[in-house]
């Protein structure tokens, strides 16, 4: 068994822990916005058509990719370095009858052939990816997407990195061990990379309004949740939305879709 397959960033990712997420994130999501958040990451790519190669890196329980699938048939591969996750994902697979081909590992370990996708999407993941993990990567990913291919990405970002952050949310990065960018400067790392007509959007007011949905719901299905998960599970998952809202609202956390075309 490869050591990524025990990857869970510090009980991050553990079965349980997924489990819970979904009950807030909806199905098949365990990052913010949950299918708003995708439809959003969507708006901006052409290249989404019937048969269009798609590589989704971090692709977590599948929701993204299956979402993708459906709605534009195209031919989804999906890269997740925890094993936890990828056997969920891939449980799906055979019971929604997909073809979606998911994988287990580092995306910084794998190689793709030139060329081998039109679209390149990662959500909520490249947080854990150091800024040279990044521009290593997103020079990878110039080169397996095919001319005109498109890359689009959702992140958590910060306010610039030469202003401060509550102490609350310089712990929280710390803790988790994210590597947090400003919208713009996030952008410009793609251009760093060779991408052209880069649009780094700030999403942060949409993204606040998404994490007070999930949050209501959340609430309002504690009772069905409580036979499954503890009062801590339940209590720690509400702490932590209240403090992201906090953060959000302060303008020290926010909500970046990043977009470039390999040209
Ligand atoms: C917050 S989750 C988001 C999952 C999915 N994109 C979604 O929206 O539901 C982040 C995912 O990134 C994966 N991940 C983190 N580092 C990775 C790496 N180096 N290579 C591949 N996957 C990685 C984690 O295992 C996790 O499933």
């Amino acid at each position: 068994m490869a050591t990524e397959d025990k990857w869970d960033n510090k009980g991050q990712y553990t079965e349980k822990r997924i489990m819970l997420y979904e009950q807030i994130f909806g199905k098949g999501y365990i990052s913010a916005g949950g299918h708003r958040m995708t439809e959003q990451m969507c708006l901006p790519l052409q290249n989404l058509k019937k048969d269009s190669r798609v590589l989704d890196i971090g692709s977590g329980i599948g929701g993204p990719a299956f979402f993708l699938e459906s709605q534009y048939d195209c031919s989804l591969t999906g890269v997740d370095l925890c094993g936890d996750i990828f056997t969920i994902a891939t449980e799906r697979t055979a019971t929604k009858g997909s073809k979606v081909n998911f994988m287990c590992g580092d995306i910084l370990n794998m190689d793709f052939a030139s060329k081998s996708f039109d679209v390149i999407m990662s959500r909520d993941t490249l947080l854990h990816l150091s800024e040279t993990k990044k521009r290593e990567l997103f020079a990878k990913c110039i080169q397996w997407l095919d001319d005109n291919g498109e890359i689009v990405i959702g992140d958590y970002c910060r306010r610039p990195r030469d202003e401060e952050i509550c102490e609350s949310f310089k712990a929280y990065i710390i803790d988790r061990g994210y590597d947090l960018h400003e919208p713009l400067a996030y952008g410009k790392l793609l251009e760093d990379a060779g991408f052209k007509q880069v649009e780094a959007k700030d999403v942060s007011i949409e993204f606040l309004e998404m994490l007070e949905t999930e949050l209501e719901r959340f609430r309002n299905n504690s009772h069905q949740l409580s036979e499954n998960f503890t009062k801590d599970d339940y209590d720690s998952i509400e702490k932590n939305w209240l403090a992201k809202i906090e953060w959000v609202r302060s303008g020290d956390m926010r909500k970046g879709i990043l977009f470039g075309r390999q040209e």
